[in-house]
């Protein structure tokens, strides 16, 4: 079992990565700013507070922890702020990695998983979307991924990094067991808003009723944050046994609509949806969703937990645990 490098580990889908490779037998060292992810999310005594940007602190805790692979979450992930206040994404998402990957050379650490977005495919032509659709952001969060995936690129090439992208969906749902499920300040994200509004009984917004859809609601690809957290496992596992680089698509192929987002709350909780309808959100696609075939027939992964009811009942168990 090997000793992994975790950045963002005290975030959403960090903190379910670091709970599944911990599970498995890995050692794992989480570091992170706490500047978004919550100290309760990371197991005693595995997590450094220290930012990514700190070139030196990270080389020594590379070297000191004797990582051999890096895991590499810690972003800022919310495309609205990041159309309002861009160089944050620049500074912290793209100065962050470069810092990160600077620290991995010195410490002669190669090995390398890097949470990338479907953002990356902007307003797709076709979907459900492959790995080599256009990559055409809409926005600057979209972008500072893509900037990265690029230095990625440059540094396999030149520095004989080995890399796995992974470019995802909707992560959503939670592991109640652990303790674990989302919980964003500003929460921005569909379902965690929608099951907040059936336990304060406060209105959720559908962004946009009229787009050419079936019932005229945005279309997602929604996948189990324990879903994806095994498609990490997988990543870094293929990487330490010497695996090829690659880019891959993770999602569950499935398309939801917004209202069926709702519905299917309606039917795990028992109770009415309370919602209004409002204007479309800026920058919103119709319809994302994810051809995963690549990643199924390489990785031998499987998202097993797909089913939206599924999912939606795990979040509704964590968010009733929470109280909001
Ligand atoms: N939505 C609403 N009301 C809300 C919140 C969301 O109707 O209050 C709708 C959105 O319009 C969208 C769907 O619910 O159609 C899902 O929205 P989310 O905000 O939950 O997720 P996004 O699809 O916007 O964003 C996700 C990731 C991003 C990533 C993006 C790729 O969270 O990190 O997919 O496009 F960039």
């Amino acid at each position: 079992m090997a000793r992994i490098l975790v950045t963002g580990g005290a975030g959403y889908i960090g903190s379910h990565t670091v709970y599944f490779l911990r599970k498995r037998g890995h050692s794992v060292v989480v570091v992170d700013n706490l500047s978004r992810g919550d100290r309760a999310n990371v197991p005693e005594g595995i997590l450094r507070v220290v930012d990514l940007r700190d070139t030196a602190r990270i080389t020594s805790i590379l070297k000191e922890e004797r990582c051999e692979a890096v895991i590499h979450f810690a972003a800022y992930i919310s495309v609205g702020e990041s159309t309002k206040a861009p160089e944050l994404y620049f500074a912290n998402n793209v100065g962050g990695s470069s810092s990160l990957f600077e620290a991995m050379q010195q410490a002669g650490v190669n090995k390398l998983v890097f949470s990338s977005t479907a953002a990356a495919y902007g307003n797709p032509p076709r979907v459900p979307i492959t790995e080599d659709q256009p990559i055409a952001p809409i926005n600057p969060y979209g972008d500072s991924k893509v900037m990265v995936e690029r230095m990625i690129e440059l540094l396999d090439r030149y520095r004989g990094f080995r890399s796995i992208r992974l470019r995802y969906f909707n992560a959503c749902g939670a592991e109640p067991e652990a303790g674990l499920g989302e919980r964003h300040d500003p929460e921005t994200h569909l379902i965690p808003l929608v099951l907040r509004a059936v336990l304060t009984g406060e209105p959720v917004t559908v962004f946009g009723e009229d787009y050419d859809t079936p019932d005229g609601t945005c279309i997602r690809d929604y996948i189990h944050v324990s879903d994806l957290a095994e498609a990490h496992i997988k990543a870094v596992e293929h990487l330490l046994y010497n695996g090829a680089d690659a880019v891959f698509n993770v999602g569950t192929g499935l398309g939801h609509s917004v209202r069926e987002v709702l519905s299917a709350v309606e039917t795990v909780s028992g109770r009415k949806v309370p919602y209004v309808s409002g204007p479309r959100r800026e920058g919103d696609p119709p319809r994302l969703v994810a051809d995963s075939q690549k990643l199924q027939r390489t990785l031998a992964w499987k998202p097993v937990r797909a089913d939206l009811e599924r999912i939606i009942a795990d979040a509704w168990q964590f968010a009733r645990k929470l109280g909001t």
